[in-house]
């Protein structure tokens, strides 16, 4: 045993958040420019952990790490390996809790490492078992959303339960991606979802009854490539997002400022009440301003991801 590599990236609801976890289809892509990387190699003595939260023993992690520390902990035991003394070290331009899938990529890029260091056999169908099981110790019970998309190559069109099905995506325009800046309180939100359906029923299920019609038409508006269609369709969800509660101020603005600069739709991505929006544009000139301009409007960061690009991993 000498090293060990195991690398994934970020990903991005494109439609269907909130509403997935009540059984309705999302589309999620992965955004290949945005990685993570986790390497490991055989240390002397101790096992430790260099990341740009924490730097010492695993004993000692953090408690943001816990969830990482369990995943590994959890490992070794299956590798029959609990005292393997280790270096690992995780490379993440992954903002975290903006809901780009830090923690699940995470997952995906050490049990790729310690798969690889172990010399071990992984199929997918087992790297999404040991995701999953670190995305329910860090989150409870997640969907199983973002650790689909942080292990595709291709777009996917996700329902709970399901195997994700592999999209193409051949739609010429350009997805620009920003930051709020505030932290991303996806447990919060989901509750809060869960909350308003319980207390009043027939406001609440029209909305994410809504959302997954929505998700249905932005599938037919990518496989005719029809952008404007898909800008109209990513406004129109926001509606229901911020009916549910889940949208924020600021993501509120930053959409209004994307459609005022030309984006043919916007919207919040993910958890909600913080993290990153959304906006698509036709030309690469149009997002490369409104990118500029969310930032101005205080987006501490943004990205551009071309959509034909996507399809094409
Ligand atoms: O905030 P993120 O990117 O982890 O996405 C959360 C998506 C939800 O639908 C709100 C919750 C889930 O588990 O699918």
């Amino acid at each position: 045993l000498q090293s060990g590599l195991g690398t994934s990236h970020a990903k991005i609801i494109l439609i269907g958040e909130h509403a997935v976890v009540y059984g309705y289809p999302a589309i999620a892509l992965p955004l290949p420019s945005v990685q993570i990387q986790a390497t490991i190699r055989t240390a002397k003595v101790d096992q430790t952990i260099h990341s740009r939260y924490y730097d010492g023993p695993i004993q000692g992690a953090i408690a943001e790490l816990s969830g990482i520390r369990r995943l590994i902990q959890h490992l070794l035991l299956h590798f029959d390996a609990v005292d393997q003394a280790f270096d690992l070290t995780i490379k993440s331009q992954l903002p975290a809790e903006r809901g780009m899938g830090s923690s699940a990529a995470t997952a995906i890029a050490i049990i790729r490492c310690l798969f690889d260091f172990f010399k071990k056999p992984l199929t997918h169908q087992l790297l999404l078992q040991w995701a999953n099981f670190s995305e329910h110790i860090i989150h409870g019970n997640p969907s199983g959303l973002d650790a689909a998309t942080a292990s595709a190559q291709t777009p996917i069109w996700f329902v709970k339960a399901q195997v994700p099905q592999e999209l193409k995506l051949n739609v010429p325009g350009f997805l620009v991606i920003a930051d709020s800046g505030i932290k991303g309180k996806t447990g919060e939100a989901v509750r809060l979802v869960a909350q308003h359906v319980r207390d009043m029923p027939n406001h609440y299920r029209p909305k994410l009854a809504a959302l997954g019609t929505i998700t249905t038409k932005v599938k037919i508006a990518l496989a005719k490539a029809d952008i404007e269609d898909l800008g109209q369709l990513l406004t129109a969800a926001q509606t229901n997002l911020q009916a549910l509660g889940v949208s924020s101020n600021q993501l509120d603005k930053l959409c209004q400022v994307a459609l005022a600069n030309q984006a043919l739709g916007a919207k919040l991505t993910g958890g909600g009440q913080g993290g990153c929006m959304i906006a698509v544009t036709k030309t690469a000139a149009q997002a490369q301003r409104l990118s500029n301009a969310l930032q101005t409007a205080g987006a501490t960061q943004t990205w551009i991801q071309p959509l034909s690009e996507i399809h094409t991993l």
